[in-house]
C-alpha cells in the first residue's frame, strides 16, 4: 500500500514536473511601452500581374477598349464592314473603328468583344455602357448593344441590351445604362449598326473608347474599381499603399517602364502601355496583357485617401530591369539598356513632378492636372521609392550613382519626402550585403528589401531584425510571401509561417517601419505569379489565409512594443523554442495588451503568459487561424475553409495576471487582453 502510494506520488511528481518543463512561460513587460508601431507598419503593394489592374480592380470590362493595343483588333472579333483607322479625337490613342454598310440590308455590319476572359455581368445589376462616336458622313445612326452568350443553348443569346442613337460628324461620348438579365461570368459585348428607323439606310459609324462599367463601382465613381475587390482592400486597414511595382516600374526596357505621366489626364486619352508579365514567364504566357492605365497615379491616390493611408509610390531610377538586361555572355549589365548617369534629367524632373502632381496647389503645372481631374487638395505625399529591384557590383555601382543624383534633387527641392532605396531581389547574398551598407551611407530614410522564400527560411529568420544596425535607415519589408517549397500555392502552413516571422517584424518596430505582402491580387484564370492574398474571377472573390494574416496584424497593431521573452529571450522559434513565435503590443488608445503566439510546431503547447504590471482579472479576446491539413487553402467555391476564428480566455492573478492556454499545433493565435 505504501509502495503503491509512494509509486503514485512520484509518477505525479514526474508528471508535474514534465508538465512544468513543457510549459512555455513568456514574460510580458506591461510596465514600459517601447517603440511605436508606425502607423504605415502593414500595408498592401499592389503591381498589375495576375491582371490586378486591366481584368481585376479596375472595373472596365472591355479589352482594348481604344483599339491601342500593338494588334489594333486584339480582343476583338469584326464582322460585316470594319476598318480601323487612327486618326481619332485622342492624340495619345488615336485609333478607332469605322463601321459601314454591309452590303446588304439583312447583312450586319459589328465588333465583339471578350472582355478579360470573360465579361462577368449579374443578373439585375446596372451596367454603364459608354462610347466616343460619330458619324463621319453626317446623319444619324443606331447601334445595338448586346451582352451575349455565344455558347447559349437557349431561345435567345441576349443576355443584357440597349440602343444607342448616334447623330452629326463630330466627336461625342454617348452613354447608356442597363440592367443583367442573368449571372454569366463569361459574356461577350456585341455591338452592330442597325438603319436608324423604317426604311433609312445604315449610316457609317465610328466608335472609340468602347466602355463597360458596372454602376456599383467602389464608391460609385464612373472611371470607378470593382467594388468587391476594393473592399477588400479597405478591410485589410491598410497603413501604407506601395504602386505601381514592382519589375513593371522599370520596365523590360525603358520604354516600356511605368510613366507615370500618362496615367493621368482624361482617361481617353492615356497611353497604352505593355505589361511585361505578358511574356515574362513561357509557361504562363498572356499575349493580351497590356496597360490602359485607367487605374492611374490620380486613382492610386484617390484610394489611399479612401482607405486613410499614407501612399508610396515607386519610380524609375533609369535602370531597366536587370533581370532582363544582364548580359549572359560577360555576366555584366548592358548598359546599353539604362539610362546614362548624365542624360537622367528627364526621370529626375517625373519623380520631382510626381510630388508637384501629389502636392502641389493648384498654381503648379502638375497641381493644376492633379485639381482639373477633380481634387483640388493636395494628397499629403510623404514618401518616395527610387527604384525597384536594383543591384549592382562593387566595380560598377549603376543603381546607387543613379540613386545620389535623385536624392540630391528630391532633397533640395522637398526636404520631407522620406526617401527610399533598396537592396534588391535578394534577402541576403552579394547583392543585399553589397547594398545595405550602401543605403546608410546615401542616407536613404528606409530600405526596401525583398523575399520570396521558402518555409525553411521562414522558419529561421525569427530573429532577422533583432540584428539590425539600429542607426541605419528604417526597414521596408516591400515584398514577401512563403513560396511553398514544390507547393506553389497558398496553402495554410505558408501563411502560419508569415504570421510566425511577422512576430518579428513587430517586436522590431523601432526599426521595421512597413511590410507588404506580395503580390495583392490575381485573376484565376490569368495569373503569373502565386502565391497571392486574394484571387477573383469575373464576378466573385476570396481572400487567401495570408490575406487574413496581414488583416489580423493590421488590425491589432497597437500602439507600441512590450517586452516578451521567453527564459530571457525574444521568442523568435530558435531550436530550444519548440516552434513557437510571440510579440506583444500594447494599444494607449483602446487600452489593450496585444500578444500574438505562433506554434509552428506539430505539438500542442502549453503557453502560459506572465502579464507582469497588470494584477487581478482581465478579459481577453482571441482571434485564431488554425487547420489540421498544413495543404488546405480557401478558393473561390469554398472562400471561408480557414478564417479567423473568434474565442474568449481569462487573465487572472492576485500579483500578476497570467493567462494559461493550450496551444494547438500549427496554430497562430492572438490574444487581446483588457488592460
Ligand atoms: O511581385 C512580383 C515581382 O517580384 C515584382 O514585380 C518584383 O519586384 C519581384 O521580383
Amino acid at each position: 500500500m505504501k509502495l503503491q502510494f509512494l509509486t503514485g506520488a512520484l509518477a505525479l511528481a514526474t508528471s508535474l514536473s514534465v508538465s512544468a518543463q513543457n510549459q512555455h512561460v513568456m514574460d510580458i513587460n506591461t510596465f514600459k511601452a517601447g517603440a511605436p508601431v508606425q502607423s504605415t507598419m502593414y500595408g498592401i503593394f499592389f503591381e498589375d500581374i495576375n491582371y490586378a489592374a486591366d481584368g481585376g480592380l479596375y472595373a472596365e470590362k472591355i479589352k482594348n477598349r481604344s483599339f491601342e493595343f500593338p494588334q489594333s483588333l486584339m480582343g476583338w472579333r469584326t464582322f460585316g464592314n470594319v476598318e480601323v483607322k487612327d486618326d481619332g479625337p485622342f492624340e495619345n490613342c488615336p485609333h478607332y473603328v469605322r463601321l459601314s454598310y454591309a452590303g446588304h440590308p439583312h447583312k450586319h455590319t459589328g465588333i465583339e468583344n471578350e472582355g478579360f476572359f470573360g465579361i462577368g455581368i449579374k443578373e439585375g445589376d446596372e451596367y454603364r455602357f459608354s462610347v466616343w462616336a460619330r458619324c463621319p458622313q453626317g446623319g444619324k445612326s443606331t447601334i445595338i448593344v448586346q451582352v451575349v452568350d455565344n455558347s447559349s443553348q437557349g431561345e435567345t443569346q441576349e443576355q443584357a441590351s440597349c440602343k444607342v442613337d448616334i447623330e452629326g460628324s463630330e466627336w461625342k461620348k454617348y452613354t447608356a445604362t442597363f440592367k443583367g438579365i442573368v449571372t454569366n461570368p463569361k459574356a461577350s459585348l456585341r455591338i452592330f449598326l442597325r438603319p436608324n428607323g423604317q426604311g433609312n439606310p445604315i449610316v457609317t459609324t465610328d466608335l472609340e473608347h468602347v466602355s463597360l462599367f458596372p454602376v456599383d463601382t467602389w464608391k460609385g465613381r464612373e472611371n470607378g474599381m470593382r467594388k468587391d475587390l476594393a473592399q477588400a482592400l479597405y478591410d485589410m486597414h491598410p497603413g501604407v499603399f506601395r504602386f505601381p511595382g514592382g519589375c513593371i516600374v522599370e520596365g523590360t526596357d525603358l520604354e516600356s517602364r511605368y510613366q507615370w505621366k500618362n496615367s493621368v489626364g482624361p482617361v481617353e486619352n492615356r497611353k497604352l502601355n505593355e505589361n511585361r508579365w505578358h511574356y515574362t514567364f513561357d509557361f504562363r504566357f498572356f499575349p493580351d496583357y497590356y496597360q490602359s492605365y485607367g487605374l492611374g497615379f490620380f486613382e492610386y491616390f484617390q484610394l489611399c485617401e479612401d482607405f486613410g493611408c499614407d501612399a508610396l509610390p515607386v519610380i524609375s531610377c533609369g535602370l531597366a530591369c536587370q533581370f532582363q538586361n544582364e548580359n549572359k555572355q560577360w555576366g555584366k549589365p548592358d548598359m546599353e539598356a539604362h539610362c546614362p548617369v548624365d542624360k537622367l534629367q528627364p526621370f529626375i524632373d517625373d519623380a520631382l513632378d510626381l510630388i508637384e502632381f501629389a502636392n502641389g496647389d493648384k498654381s503648379t503645372k502638375w497641381g493644376k492636372v492633379r485639381a482639373d481631374m477633380g481634387h483640388p487638395e493636395p494628397f499629403n505625399l510623404k514618401f518616395l521609392a527610387v527604384g525597384n529591384e536594383q543591384w549592382e557590383t562593387a566595380d560598377n555601382p549603376i543603381f546607387t550613382e543613379r540613386l545620389k543624383k535623385f536624392s540630391d534633387a528630391i532633397r533640395a527641392k522637398y526636404p520631407n519626402i522620406k526617401l527610399i532605396g533598396t537592396t534588391g531581389p535578394d534577402s541576403e547574398g552579394e547583392k543585399f550585403d553589397l547594398l545595405q551598407p550602401k543605403m546608410k551611407t546615401l542616407g536613404v530614410d528606409l530600405y526596401d528589401e525583398h523575399f520570396y522564400r521558402p518555409e525553411t527560411w521562414f522558419l529561421a529568420e525569427g530573429n532577422r531584425y533583432d540584428k539590425y544596425d539600429r542607426k541605419g535607415p528604417k526597414v521596408f519589408a516591400g515584398e514577401y510571401a512563403c513560396h511553398g517549397k514544390g507547393k506553389k500555392w497558398n496553402h495554410f502552413e505558408a501563411s502560419l509561417l508569415e504570421a510566425a516571422f511577422m512576430t518579428g517584424i513587430e517586436r522590431n518596430a523601432d526599426i521595421v517601419h512597413m511590410a507588404t505582402y506580395a503580390p495583392l491580387f490575381a485573376h484565376i484564370d490569368g495569373w503569373q505569379w502565386r502565391p497571392d492574398a486574394i484571387w477573383f474571377d469575373n464576378l466573385r472573390s476570396f481572400k487567401s489565409v495570408s490575406y487574413y494574416v496581414q488583416q489580423i496584424y493590421a488590425m491589432n497593431k497597437g500602439t507600441n512594443v512590450l517586452s516578451l521573452t521567453m527564459n530571457k529571450k525574444p521568442v523568435a522559434g530558435n531550436p530550444d523554442q519548440d516552434g513557437l513565435f510571440a510579440s506583444a503590443v500594447v494599444d494607449t488608445k483602446e487600452n489593450l495588451v496585444i500578444v500574438k503566439i505562433a506554434n509552428t510546431s506539430d505539438k500542442d503547447q502549453d503557453i502560459k503568459l506572465n502579464l507582469n504590471g497588470l494584477k487581478g482579472n482581465h478579459s481577453v479576446e482571441t482571434i485564431t487561424l488554425s487547420s489540421s491539413d498544413m495543404d488546405a487553402e480557401n478558393t473561390l467555391d469554398n472562400p471561408t475553409k480557414i478564417v479567423p476564428q473568434k474565442g474568449s480566455a481569462k487573465a487572472d492573478g492576485v500579483k500578476v495576471s497570467v493567462l494559461t492556454d493550450k496551444l494547438p499545433a500549427k496554430t497562430f493565435r492572438v490574444y487581446k487582453i483588457k488592460k
